[in-house]
């Protein structure tokens, strides 16, 4: 973990937040490098389980809502996790997270568990009295069900259906860390998959694939992911039935996706709280009922964790991320073989802004050949293209692999589709969310 975390800091992926002023407990900003990682998996989820999908649509809502929506939702009273404190140090802990009844930093004694909020609260307006008072959202989900009746009437979209959102969540946790595993401004990709009762575990079954399938799309290692259960003491207040899928992070294993069939818990107490109709009206026979919700619910941070820690390898003297070229910050780097070399130097530039405009490529003139291999491996990038004396006289340049380091010539003009083909470069239309 140390060398990821030394790795993403070192080259741009991601470092501390707010460091010149001694950071900021667990908050972590991405840098150049990881912000281009970090959208092209965003990317490829929306892509694969939105855009291509005539079942499933999207939406992108506020990050502060109603309060009502979080009574309603029970977050307001059931979203707490148990904390402890140490009666000798005053550390604080989730005390599920304790083995022995003992406190982790100094062995002291520890107090009673009280329930704590997790939601982060704040204040619209320049007033912050109670009146106030509102929450940053701590799901993405919940939107999707204070939405689902004005989806429905402009979607045309008859059961079973999905609305997807992706963004931003913010959860107080007790005890953040290992990175970007545990933080309290994180990423969501989720899906309410809306359904008849009983299909229920037709769609549950259903989304275990897809999830699997996802999963090795974006190349995490399938031989670090186990499916856990969720006991029926531990599921979370709307859940009927939970499996997360677990990860083998180099901290241990742990929770990495869940996937949980809601019932029609939320759209229900939406109607009660709201007092508006949530239900779906069938066409055919005219029945009004709340659908049932299949959810998957993937975190962004975890994935590119997941990502990371699947895809550092140490292989005789390099340090090379395998990632999948659709998801690598750069698809390619240019070289010219010697900066000194201007006719070597302005091939190379043309090459590099031809591709430019259809790819993220680097641009690499430092150095030897071999270092900038070297650079290019550890941050991932599938493919480095060498101009050298030879491609002046015939065209041609050499493209060399990261992963088996094999060198073929290729001819300028069939570089575009080279890469293309290689990468499965995804269109230029799709959707990237900053928020
Ligand atoms: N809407 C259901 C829901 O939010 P969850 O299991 O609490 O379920 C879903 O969260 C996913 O969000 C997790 O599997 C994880 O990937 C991610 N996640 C949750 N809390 C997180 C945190 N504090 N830091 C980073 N990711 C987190």
């Amino acid at each position: 973990m140390e060398k990821i975390i030394s790795l993403c800091k070192q080259r741009g992926f991601i470092y501390p937040g707010s460091e010149i002023y001694g950071g900021l407990q667990n908050s972590w900003d991405y840098g150049p490098l990881g912000v281009e990682l970090k959208n092209n998996i965003k990317n490829l989820w929306w892509q694969r389980f939105v855009s291509s999908r005539d079942d499933i649509v999207g939406i992108d809502a506020a990050l502060i809502m109603n309060p009502k929506v979080w009574e309603a939702s029970g977050h307001i009273s059931e979203f707490n996790d148990p904390l402890v404190e140490c009666k000798k140090c005053h550390e604080r802990f989730r005390a599920d997270h304790l083995e022995k009844n003992k406190c982790l930093n100094c062995g002291g004694e520890i107090t009673e568990s009280k329930q704590f909020n997790m939601m982060f609260r704040t204040y619209l307006g320049p007033v912050d009295d109670g009146e106030n008072q509102v929450y940053l959202r701590p799901e993405t989900a919940q939107a999707i069900f204070v939405d689902f009746k004005n989806v429905l009437q402009t979607s045309r979209q008859t059961l079973p259906f999905g609305i997807a959102q992706m963004g931003k969540a913010f959860r107080n946790e007790i005890t953040p860390g290992n990175f970007i595993f545990r933080t309290r401004e994180f990423e969501q990709m989720e899906i309410e998959y809306f359904i008849k009762e009983e299909d229920w575990e037709k769609h549950f079954d259903k989304w275990a694939k897809e999830m699997h399938e996802w999963i090795q799309s974006v190349g995490i290692d399938k031989k670090k992911i186990h499916e856990l259960d969720v006991p029926k003491d531990e599921l979370a207040h709307y859940s009927k039935k939970t499996i997360d899928f677990e990860f083998d992070f180099p901290f241990g294993r742990d929770e990495l996706y869940g996937l949980a069939y809601r019932t029609d818990f939320d759209l229900k107490n939406h109607e009660k709280n709201s007092g508006e109709n949530t239900k779906y009206r069938d066409q055919e026979s005219g029945e009004e009922f709340w659908p049932h919700v299949i959810e998957p619910s993937l975190g962004v941070d975890r994935t590119v964790l997941a990502v990371l820690c699947s895809a550092y390898h140490e292989e005789d003297d390099r340090v090379v991320l395998k990632l999948k070229p659709e998801i690598a910050p750069y698809k390619a780097a240019v070289f010219p073989l010697m900066r000194n070399k201007p006719e070597l130097v302005e091939l190379a530039q043309k090459i590099y802004k031809d591709l430019r405009e259809k790819f993220v490529i680097a641009w690499d003139d430092r150095g030897n050949i071999g270092k900038r291999y070297y650079s290019q491996d550890q941050i991932g990038t599938p493919f480095c293209i060498t101009i050298d004396f030879d491609s002046l006289d015939d065209d041609t340049v050499t493209v060399r692999d990261r992963d088996s380091m094999k060198q073929e010539r290729i001819s300028i003009a069939e570089l575009e589709a080279y890469l293309r083909d290689k990468s499965q470069y995804l269109s230029t239309s799709i959707y990237v969310q900053t928020n």
